[in-house]
């Protein structure tokens, strides 16, 4: 079935592959592939790149951020050459007609079909799990009655250490490459690393050997851009290409490129498969095995197939059936997916390539992996702990490999490993992991984990305001508040209602680590908080934003541009610091005064002077990203806030909003891939309102799984047993969950003959009743290993 169909394509195989049926999507449309270590990232044109590692620092092939052009890539040519025509397996870099054109972009996998002059070329392109080496298979097939003789042509520019390679002229210095003839393969390796070295400044090798080579034995070969495409020419009709020779150079000082010519000659209605590498490793010995493991289709075909088991098995661990089908899609496979893949393993993006952990952003991706594999959470939690200071501040965010990092100014990231580790806990119960000792950036003898998040918090209250609000210095969570508090004075309302969150959570974690001193503390502090938050935070009809330095409120009705911020309502609720009575008058105001087409806005209306004492937010055009836009992952917590106090309709319809599969719907309105969130979509002051961006590398999709999830279906890890409590549209009539739970699986149905939005009346589990305590039931926890079988029934 062709679900979704917009003129640019449609989701296929359940929801698994998105099919692009025009390549002239109005932005590219890309997949990203990774195993965790080596990842690409491919456009529906066949462009992208590369890397090891880290997407910034250990680039392998060359790529410059222009999304309108979408011109860098790692391209196949593919030449007649009884005629000298010629075309490329993806629409990029000739830009033929071709007759036919399909990009699959699955789980792990793109695949770019095309037929030119009657070749059928279908190029599948995937990351092995156990090597870091890209593999593609080309599938070609002869449609014709004429036997054909053709060449491919592979063609990547070499980058090989930190990206952009702007500075090419200098660069192209110290790479070199070489030609294997034995093994047909290009070997490229850089004399300089710009990353930090005992020996000094930029002393140091690219620790790394990148290469290339084919499963038929190339014919020849160019490792210089020049000889390849020519002195003024370009990619689009190469040189070496339209004369069908490749010129053998390699060696040291070239524009270095990759580029291996094959040979395929074809009879009619014949088949052909090739297989082409692409990888990194740190010593030649052991590309040399890739090489060998990988060179024939079958190990390809192997290794295509326990890629893809592999994804199954993380993916598969949840799965839901609701009578919505968008949600269906978006929650059982993309946005695991884009949190896993986009997030934690690649950390890149066409919008933005990353590379480096953020301190705050990877900690609460990681959240997606409570339900699929919690010792994933745990291994994240433990490498952000490391990246603490003694004094409890943290690196806003640091690179792996070259272990560089940024202290911050910022209040907010600390504060979220306890929050993260709560949640494991709850999770899990695995009370092992507060005793584990961590070292801390500037001592290496450490503390526990326990004592990590202690500091934290200590921290954030060596930070408070005479009012008791912490300061907001260089910004929370809202990383555009760049100078509201840079002289210390500033208060930040969020991160106060957060604090609160943090501060009740913890207590069970004092009680476990009996230190009842502490959570006596913490309980004392939460009132005190709550109350400064509710009589000092309150602007009359909603929670206020912040306050300058200068002791100015922002996001309130007295200023004169954003006037109310989104993040301080919805955190009212889910941080337990509104009553029931305000917080159902704050998420009022949000829907009534936030909420748009595309979700809610997180500021309203947008600045359009910047203010040097706001700080960046001011600076983006009013309506865009963080400065009016709907930023996805903040609206992802409006559907929490309202699911919370069963505002059911306006949940869903949240959670609808952001939808990339309703929003997608108007391509050339959204213009972003309609499978993955997007980091934001313009609001209403901008001119290009609808307009989604920054797709892939963005927080919001494990928090808009978590929302849809654990918030509207209603299936949360809780601390005594796995909480059910719906909070769905009144049409749908039942609806089922797979999840596992500290070991057990359960397979809920819930239904609801009466159209109601939430309230259970009766849990069977397994043949037996079980109790419901208003409306909501808690499922005990079971035996690891055993599946249970949980029939819920809504009603009056
Ligand atoms: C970006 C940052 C994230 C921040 C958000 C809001 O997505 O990566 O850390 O919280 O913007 O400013």
């Amino acid at each position: 079935m062709k679900n979704f169909k917009t003129k640019y394509g449609y989701f296929d195989k359940n929801g698994k592959e998105f099919v692009i049926t025009n390549h002239q999507t109005p932005r590219p449309w890309t997949n990203l592939l990774t195993n965790g270590d080596f990842g690409a990232i491919v456009s529906q044109t066949g462009s992208g790149y590369s890397w090891k590692g880290n997407a910034q620092l250990n680039r392998i092939t060359r790529w410059e951020q222009d999304l309108i052009k979408d011109e860098w890539g790692k391209y196949l040519y593919i030449r007649d050459d009884s005629n000298g025509k010629f075309w490329s397996a993806g629409w990029k870099p000739v830009c033929a007609k071709p007759d036919f054109y399909e990009v699959r972009h699955g789980i792990g996998y793109t695949q770019i079909s095309s037929r030119n002059y009657g070749i059928q070329s279908d190029l599948l392109m995937f990351i092995a799990n156990d090597a870091p080496v890209e593999l593609w298979k080309v599938t070609l097939t002869n449609k014709t009655k004429k036997r054909r003789t053709l060449s491919l042509y592979s063609y990547m520019e070499w980058n090989l250490g930190a990206a952009p390679d702007w500075h090419r002229e200098f660069h192209k210095c110290f790479l070199n490459t070489e030609y294997d003839s034995k093994t047909g393969t290009i070997f490229g390796t850089k004399r300089l690393w710009e990353v930090p070295s005992p020996n000094g400044h930029w002393n140091r090798d690219w620790e790394y050997v990148a290469f290339h080579t084919s499963s038929v034995k190339p014919s020849s070969f160019d490792c210089d851009k020049e000889s390849f495409m020519g002195m003024y020419q370009n990619l689009q009709s190469p040189k070496s290409v339209i004369e069908g020779k490749l010129k053998k150079q390699s060696g040291n000082s070239l524009d270095a490129i990759g580029s291996l010519q094959v040979k395929c000659s074809l009879k009619p209605n014949e088949t052909k498969e090739i297989i082409f590498l692409l990888g990194a490793t740190e010593k030649k010995d052991e590309a040399k095995k890739i090489i060998k493991k990988y060179k024939t289709v079958r190990s390809v075909d192997r290794a295509f197939s326990e890629m893809q088991k592999m994804w199954e098995s993380l993916l598969g661990t949840t799965e839901v059936k609701t009578p919505d089908d968008s949600m269906n899609i978006m929650l059982n496979t993309w946005l695991k997916y884009q949190a896993i893949a986009g997030r934690l393993w690649g950390r890149t993006g066409y919008y933005q390539t990353g590379g480096a952990f953020g301190f705050r952003d990877q900690l609460q991706d990681s959240q997606i992996f409570l339900p699929i594999d919690p010792s994933q959470t745990k291994k994240q939690i433990l490498l952000h702990a490391r990246h603490q200071f003694k004094d409890g501040q943290v690196y806003h965010w640091w690179h792996p490999l070259s272990e560089v990092g940024l202290p911050t100014e910022m209040t907010d990231d600390l504060l979220w490993l306890p929050f993260v580790v709560s949640a494991y806990l709850q999770e899990t119960n695995d009370h092992s992991i507060l005793h584990l000792s961590e070292p801390f950036l500037d001592d290496k003898g450490g503390a526990s984990l326990y004592e990590h998040c202690i500091r934290a918090i200590e921290k954030v209250y060596t930070r408070m305001s005479d009012r008791g609000l912490p300061l907001i210095g260089a910004g929370d969570w809202n990383d555009g508040l760049s100078a509201v508090g840079i002289q210390w004075k500033g208060e930040s309302i969020w991160l106060g209602q957060f604090l609160h969150r943090i501060l009740i959570d913890c207590i069970p974690m004092a009680e476990l680590m009996s230190d009842p001193l502490r959570a006596v503390l913490f309980k004392q502090r939460a009132d005190a908080l709550r109350a400064s938050l509710n009589s000092n935070g309150w602007d009359g009809a909603y929670y206020y934003g912040a306050t300058k330095d200068s002791g100015e409120k922002l996001g309130s009705q007295t200023s004169p541009e954003g006037k109310i911020w989104l993040n301080t309502q919805t955190w009212s609720v889910i941080a337990d610091v509104a009553d029931e009575q305000r917080s159902h008058q704050v998420m009022d105001v949000v829907e009534k005064r936030l909420e748009h087409k595309a979700g809610t806005v997180l500021v309203y209306p947008g600045y359009k002077t910047p203010d040097t004492k706001i700080g960046y937010l001011t600076r983006y055009a009013a309506g865009m990203r963080e400065n009016g836009g709907t930023y996805t992952h903040a609206a992802t917590w409006t559907v929490i806030a309202h699911a919370k106090l069963k505002r059911a309709e306006a949940a869903f319809r949240s959670f609808s909003k952001i939808n990339p599969i309703i929003r997608g719907a108007k391509p050339d309105e959204y213009v972003a891939e309609p499978y993955v969130t997007p980091g934001n979509i313009d609001g209403p002051d901008s001119r290009f309102y609808g307009r989604g961006g920054w797709t892939w590398y963005t927080g919001s999709a494990a928090w808009m799984f978590k929302a849809g999830f654990e918030w509207i279906l209603g299936i949360r890890a809780g601390n005594t047993g796995l909480e059910i409590d719906p909070c769905i549209p009144k049409i749908w009539k039942s609806y089922s969950v797979k999840r596992i739970y500290r070991g057990a699986t359960y397979h809920i149905t819930v239904k609801n003959p009466n159209h109601v939005s939430k309230n259970i009346i009766k849990v069977v589990m397994d043949g037996k009743e079980i109790p419901v305590q208003e409306g909501k039931c808690i499922i005990p926890i079971g035996d690891v290993k055993s599946e249970h079988t949980v029939e819920v029934m809504l009603g009056k």
